[in-house]
């Protein structure tokens, strides 16, 4: 991955390509993702030197308030992919492409990924499916845009596979793998393994020349994926087990928002210092 350096004056970021997370599975430097959704996140990510930003439809829980990501819209994504990739400098900005954009044909998905590309300035898309989707990978490859691919746990297929539900043990491990040769060989940049058990993961890392990126897929792939609102302690309900919380966000923001009522309520704020003379 580029560098992020920076002299006191000036601060200078290479912008990630797809070159570099090629360069990174073939030098063992592991690739760092996180979900974005908006503004403030994409420039805290990008500054921390997070190498790629996913819009992901995971926006449908985390934004919209949805019970899952099968409703979400490539219009309600737009704007928030639009707000992530006009923040950052060097992060990479990978658009997901939503359930009902892209499984008619290799055409509609070509038109779904060339609106992201076109109305948001991201640098990539993301859809979901292996061997099921590849044509569709080569459709939008042949067109100049990469393409991150999805298989293992697919949320836009929770019905389908019956809940969230690990996939790629046992018999499915070679399902798996015919998955993830399916996206390479479609030209695919890398492909994202979600909650598969670590060893089949590894088995794959191992068999692709792209990066895998896994969330909830172990220790033995190319890059980390997590979404940022589980991994900050922002999310409720079911965190999965895979999710480590770096931060207590949903605590620090409820005592900050406390603090607020209680001192207006009791007439502490706002003091002399917040008001003009
Ligand atoms: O939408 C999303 O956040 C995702 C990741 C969980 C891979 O697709």
């Amino acid at each position: 991955m580029p560098e992020q350096s920076s002299t006191p004056e000036k601060p200078v970021s290479k912008r990630v390509r797809t070159r570099h997370f090629q360069n990174a599975k073939d030098n063992g430097i592991v690739i760092t993702g996180l979900t974005s959704y908006d503004q403030l996140s994409a420039q805290i990510f990008d500054e921390a030197g997070i190498d790629f930003l996913l819009v992901g439809d995971s926006a449908g829980n985390n934004v919209y308030g949805y019970d899952t990501t099968l409703p979400v819209t490539v219009d309600e994504l737009i704007p928030l992919a639009r707000a992530v990739a006009g923040s950052v400098s060097r992060a990479f900005v990978v658009a997901d492409m939503p359930f009902g954009s892209y499984e008619n044909s290799a055409e509609e998905a070509l038109h779904t990924a060339v609106r992201f590309m076109k109305e948001t300035g991201s640098h990539a898309v993301k859809l979901e499916g292996g061997v099921r989707s590849a044509d569709k990978i080569r459709r939008i490859v042949d067109a100049g845009i990469p393409v991150m691919a999805h298989i293992g746990f697919t949320p836009q297929s929770e019905h389908g596979l019956g809940g969230h539900i690990i996939q790629g043990r046992g018999e499915g491990e070679a399902q798996l793998l015919a998955d993830a040769l399916a996206v390479e060989e479609a030209g695919a940049f890398s492909v994202v393994l979600e909650m598969v058990p670590a060893e089949a993961a590894k088995k794959v890392t191992a068999a692709l020349r792209i990066p895998t990126i896994g969330v909830g897929a172990g220790p033995h792939v190319d890059g980390q994926l997590l979404v940022w609102t589980d991994f900050a302690g922002f999310s409720t309900g079911r965190i999965p087990k895979f999710v480590k919380q770096y931060a207590d966000l949903r605590g620090v923001l409820t005592d900050a928002v406390t603090s607020f009522r209680e001192d207006v309520a009791e007439h502490r704020y706002p003091g002399p210092e917040h008001s003009y003379d």
